[in-house]
């Protein structure tokens, strides 16, 4: 019999804690942290905390959760030679021999944008029947307007008359921020969890909503208030797809790169302001000769550092249970403001106006010098986002605080540029420092961005 963790009778408090290991394809508890001895084939990293007090008996279960996840870089994805698409997932290399070997077609379902789906769906078939995958693909019209859970769950309704081995055969979800996070959302909804790839089409796709693990579709007219923080298996990161993308939508995914460059890193924030334009006017293809400079080399070396730059912020706190997030610079009255002129702004305008704002704010402060506050600027003309907008009022701007403060633990948890490419994190901007701002915004940018 094993040791007893306490005395049943004695009414006084007992704790016990108890490890977790398998004999024989069987889970039994073990008393204490030392769990391991020859005759156990594993030791679980979770634990049970059994406490007894004169109310009755409680349990509390740690039970440690890891996702791993791979982002990773290919051309050509759907180049029929290129199986990135279909085997890219898989780590396990004799896993990956296996299928290689076996003649079972894959079977795969995906969703693409309605959008993407015109311009790249000939190859996307052409590639599958290469491949000669056993495939369903639902182009659907991923848009803002129609980010919600109804959409999700047309593509969970597909998938289950589709009937996928939910452990082998991942969702594959093709197109903008918006196809990636309903997918992923219904991804995570079906069986409880089916795995999901992430392919992004859009330059904010690829340096942001393919680098982390939040899924959600917009509800009560708020964005993405319903959703789930569960990656991806992996993201699968093709540049080629860019250069078909609308100016103003490569615009707006220099926004979220120009987030991360104030906040972590000078050099994105330079290289940017010397070379965003082209960047903006090559769409991150190879373009040679004309711009006097390598421009490949200057379209990697960005996006590479935008997602490094996020990837360090996120994995460590991949469920935002930290609230105090550098990535949070630009989407503190952004939502608000999106959706109240929706659809009339792209999600990085909005950030690019709260971000315009608050480095008014920075400057105010004295965190910020004048002239860096009009390099900022400056360079976020260049990138051809807006830097005001009339419906930003100050009444806006007080409510999207307050909420914060509802939302953020009674703290405003503030992101704000101290210098070029490094920030804080503030608490204390006094209502007189927000409203100075907001003046010399308006008065400054505010008649004239027109024009700028
Ligand atoms: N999950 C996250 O961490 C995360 C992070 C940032 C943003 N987001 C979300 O992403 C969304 C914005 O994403 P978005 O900016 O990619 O918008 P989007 O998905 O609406 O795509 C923008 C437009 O580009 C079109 N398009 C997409 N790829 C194309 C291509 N290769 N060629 C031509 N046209 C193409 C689409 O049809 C659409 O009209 C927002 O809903 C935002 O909440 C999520």
């Amino acid at each position: 019999m094993g040791k007893v963790p306490f005395d049943v009778n004695n009414t006084k408090d007992k704790k016990a804690e108890f490890s977790l290991v398998q004999v024989k394809g069987t889970w039994k508890r073990k008393l204490g942290k030392k769990a391991s001895d020859g005759r156990v084939d594993r030791v679980s990293a979770a634990k049970i905390y059994e406490s007894i007090t004169d109310k009755g008996i409680s349990w509390t279960v740690v039970s440690p959760i890891v996702f791993t996840y791979k982002v990773t870089e290919t051309q050509n994805i759907l180049d029929p030679s290129n199986d990135t698409l279909l085997l890219g997932h898989i780590n396990d290399s004799q896993q990956l021999e296996d299928i290689k070997k076996s003649n079972k077609p894959l079977k795969r379902f995906l969703v693409i944008d309605q959008e993407v789906q015109k311009i790249y769906g000939p190859r996307l078939t052409e590639f599958l029947e290469a491949n000669k995958v056993q495939y369903k693909i639902l182009p659907l019209p991923t848009t803002e307007e129609n980010k919600s859970m109804e959409m999700a769950l047309e593509i969970v309704k597909e998938v289950n008359n589709f009937s996928l081995d939910r452990r082998t055969e991942p969702i594959i979800a093709i197109g903008g921020g918006v196809c990636l996070d309903i997918v992923g959302l219904a991804a995570s909804l079906y069986r409880r969890r089916t795995p999901y790839i992430r392919v992004p089409t859009t330059l904010l796709a690829y340096i942001d909503a393919s680098v982390g693990a939040k899924t959600g579709v917009n509800f009560a007219n708020c964005k993405n208030k319903l959703g789930a923080y569960i990656p991806p298996t992996a993201s699968f990161l093709d540049l080629s797809f860019i250069q078909t993308v609308p100016r103003r939508h490569i615009s707006n995914g220099l926004a979220e790169m120009l987030k991360m460059a104030l906040m972590k890193h000078r050099g994105l924030f330079e290289l940017l302001e010397k070379h965003g334009h082209m960047l903006l006017d090559t769409k991150f293809q190879a373009v040679n000769n004309v711009y006097g400079c390598n421009n490949l080399q200057a379209a990697s070396q960005a996006t590479r550092t935008a997602i490094m730059t996020m990837l360090e912020e996120l994995a460590p706190n991949l469920w935002e249970d930290d609230l105090n997030r550098l990535v949070d610079f630009g989407h503190l009255i952004s939502p608000a403001l999106e959706m109240e002129v929706l659809p009339s702004l792209l999600h990085g305008e909005a950030v690019n106006i709260d971000m315009s704002y608050m480095v008014y704010v920075s400057q105010e402060r004295g965190l910020l010098t004048e002239e860096e506050m009009q390099r900022i600027i400056r360079c976020m003309v260049g990138l051809e986002l807006p830097v005001w907008h009339e419906a930003c009022t100050m009444e806006l701007i007080q409510r999207s605080l307050q909420d914060r403060l509802k939302h953020s633990g009674g703290l405003y948890r503030m992101p704000l540029p101290v210098g070029l490419g490094q920030a804080e994190i503030f608490n204390d901007t006094s209502y007189e420092v927000l409203h100075r701002a907001y003046e010399k915004w308006c008065d400054e940018l505010g008649m004239s961005s027109k024009h700028l």
